[in-house]
């Protein structure tokens, strides 16, 4: 962790295999992890996950598993064998699904970390009582991440907006990986509230994911150095 750039992860939000190994080779030395997301892992499959990875690089895979634990267990069996670092998983897949995935990884030469994703972002306060959840998305993020922590879980997909409040809760027990970040002066395009490199550090976020401002970006790799720096800078 005490290299700024593994704090940063660049979302491969990008067609297909010759777009992501251009972004790949743009942007290698210059961040932490390449996420490959559902996108691209289904038109091209574990090949591309393997090329990237004997690139040398680091790949958080971003499938947010959800199904019943044996069926979760088995997929979490086949990415281990990808070697990749990170896996997400939905919390609401319940407490036995979670320590399946948990269970599944530690019983793995290398295992990834397996992050939880609590509330999809997405969802809006009337959505969420759509669903049947009593209280505010807060307190159901709050729930679904300590529940998550309780079945093994060290890692939380969380936004900017619940940030403070997880970490106060959960102090270190659990690492936070923040998406919907903007550098200061970049077009917000779908995100409503973006926050900054530096405010999703300073509140406690272990790793930032960032997808356009780098890959749209003239000079990618300057566009990442730019937010290391502010990664650093930021840092207690
Ligand atoms: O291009 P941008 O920086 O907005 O990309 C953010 C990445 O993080 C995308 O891959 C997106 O799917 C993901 N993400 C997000 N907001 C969430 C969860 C994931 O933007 N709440």
């Amino acid at each position: 962790m005490n290299d700024p750039r593994s704090s940063l992860i660049v979302a491969l939000d990008v067609p297909d295999r010759s777009a992501a190994l251009k972004a790949v080779k743009n942007l290698t030395g210059h961040v932490g992890f390449f996420k490959i997301g559902l996108e691209l892992f289904t038109r091209e499959g574990p090949g591309l996950v393997e090329e990237i990875r004997d690139l040398g690089e680091k790949i958080f895979l971003d499938l947010k598993l959800h199904d019943i634990p044996n069926t979760v267990k088995g997929a979490v069996r086949s990415v281990c064998a990808l070697g990749v670092q990170m896996l997400t998983v939905h919390a609401s897949g319940g407490p036995q699904m979670l320590a399946a995935a948990c269970q599944e990884a530690q019983s793995s030469a290398t295992p990834p970390l397996i992050l939880a994703v609590t509330a999809l972002t997405s969802l809006s306060e009337a959505d969420v009582r759509d669903l049947g959840v009593a209280g505010t998305t807060e307190q159901w993020v709050e729930r679904l991440a300590g529940m998550a922590q309780q079945s093994g879980i060290r890692g939380i997909v969380a936004s900017a907006k619940e940030l403070a409040m997880l970490r106060a809760k959960f102090g270190d027990q659990l690492q936070f990986v923040i998406p919907g970040i903007r550098p200061a002066g970049a077009a917000l395009q779908d995100q409503s509230r973006a926050v900054t490199p530096a405010e999703a550090i300073l509140a406690g976020a272990n790793y930032i994911v960032v997808g356009r401002p780098i890959l749209q970006a003239h000079d990618p790799a300057a566009a990442a150095d730019a937010i290391v720096k502010e990664i650093m800078q930021a840092r207690p």
